[in-house]
């Protein structure tokens, strides 16, 4: 399998050797440099395996760039160390938009064009300036939620309000306009000021009571954790690579999990029970929508293990974020009514439903164990011979067994290859 991947590599490389010269080569200069315009750059090690695998990628992504202001660029690590310990780059492939003082690492997929798209809307303003009303209409076709301020552009909550746009910036859009601007399209109370999302079909102020707008504190950790919980829209596919935001909202994350085909595609039966899953939380937002995220997989494999079971699909799975804890029905799910679910929703609420799982080691291990399991039943699957020549040692199996313990996380996408961990190889 390796070697062959190999080849194909190489043909890829000789295929698109002229378009990754568009990928500019740096050096350590780069840290002096780096003040100057936008840059995209990709920090990688020429022995590791993403960074080959992105190669070709990212040269199609510095060929969209080509034309723009942003400069598409990659730093050998293990020729420039420097320039790794100065990024605080801790695996490969890292990539990175860098604009001045500010650096934000990219965590999402590794597609061409979800990488074009975040590096585009980084290059603009934290918060853009809206000036026509008719532009509102425009803001709410192209986006699925956005984050506005009303009102002149001074005082705690403006302060305030740009200094999270910056921090959010890479996860979605910020937006300021005067009252006039908005009048038509928002119906808002009569305060001076305002911050508000925009999410899918309606709009939710942000509560910015007077004692709040006094306290610089309160205010910085109110806003934050506001945004941070409004900024996903009501019915998200949640992957590998995205969990981790979920799990910082403080909230019950509700999942949906079906299993798609190599198409996207769904089987009937998934599909209405994803779309019953949705129609709740779309008609029951204003009581549920405080204390649950409701979201769905593509996939059973990381339900599967946080669940430490082969769950059929179509399925729900209740986590808690805070404690890592997880809630499934006992029911069958494909026969839940709307109601059950609700109901279901309720008992974990009130903290009577059974939760299972959580963090503590003794949960790790089986958990490890049955992620082993799952790995060598596919590998049996796929080849059996090669199987039984890896795994006739126990102590093969037990030290993926200890790997897996005491190297991963559950909810890390552990794509990436640690560069501790080479070092010690070396
Ligand atoms: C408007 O102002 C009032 C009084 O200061 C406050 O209670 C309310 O939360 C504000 N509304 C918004 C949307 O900020
Ligand atoms: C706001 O809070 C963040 C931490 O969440 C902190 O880093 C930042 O300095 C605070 N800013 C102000 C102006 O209080
Ligand atoms: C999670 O569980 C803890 C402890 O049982 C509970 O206090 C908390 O409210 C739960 N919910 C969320 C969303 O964290």
């Amino acid at each position: 399998m390796k070697l062959w991947s190999g080849h194909l590599f190489f043909f890829i490389i000789a295929f698109s050797s002229v378009s990754s010269s568009r990928v500019l080569e740096l050096s350590d200069k780069f840290i002096d440099l780096s003040g100057d315009g936008m840059w995209f750059v990709k920090f990688y090690a020429p022995w590791c395996a993403h960074c080959r695998r992105l190669e070709p990628i990212w040269a199609h992504v510095a060929q969209s760039l080509y034309n723009t202001a942003i400069k598409v660029a990659k730093v050998d690590c293990t020729r420039f160390p420097t320039v790794a310990t100065h990024y605080k780059v801790r695996a490969y492939p890292t990539i990175m938009f860098i604009k001045g003082s500010l650096q934000h690492e990219y965590t999402g997929e590794r597609e061409k064009d979800d990488m074009v798209k975040y590096a585009t809307r980084m290059a603009q303003p934290a918060v853009q300036r809206v000036t026509h009303a008719d532009s509102i209409g425009y803001l709410k076709e192209s986006h699925n939620i956005f984050f506005g301020y009303v009102g002149k552009t001074e005082g705690l909550l403006w302060e305030m309000f740009a200094l999270h746009a910056e921090k959010y910036q890479p996860h979605t859009w910020f937006y300021v306009m005067s009252k006039d601007v908005i009048k038509n399209e928002i119906d808002r109370p009569h305060n001076d000021t305002a911050v508000f999302v925009y999410k899918e079909d309606g709009v939710y102020f942000f509560d910015a009571c007077e004692d709040l707008l006094r306290d610089q504190e309160a205010l910085n950790t109110t806003l934050d954790k506001w945004i941070n919980t409004e900024r996903f829209g009501f019915f998200p596919k949640i992957t590998r690579a995205n969990i981790n935001h979920f799990m910082d909202i403080n909230k019950y994350i509700v999942i949906a999990i079906v299993s798609e085909n190599k198409l996207g595609e769904i089987t009937q039966t998934e599909r209405d029970f994803k779309d019953m899953i949705e129609s709740i939380i779309r008609k029951k937002k204003s009581e549920l929508h405080e204390n649950f995220q409701f979201g769905w997989m593509g996939t059973p494999d990381l339900a599967n293990s946080i669940a430490m079971s082969d769950l059929t699909v179509p399925h729900l799975l209740v986590l808690n974020s805070t404690t890592s804890h997880h809630h499934i029905p006992d029911d069958d799910p494909v026969l839940m009514t709307p109601e059950a679910v609700v109901w279901f929703l309720e008992q974990i609420y009130t903290q009577q439903a059974p939760a299972y799982g959580g963090d503590y080691w003794l949960i790790r291990l089986y958990r490890a164990f049955f992620e082993a399991r799952t790995t060598l039943g596919s590998m049996w699957r796929g080849n059996p011979v090669l199987t039984a020549l890896v795994f006739g040692l126990p102590l093969g199996f037990l030290s993926l067994i200890c790997y897996s313990v005491f190297c991963s996380d559950i909810l890390d996408s552990d794509e990436d290859e640690e560069i501790e961990s080479h070092e010690k190889k070396d």
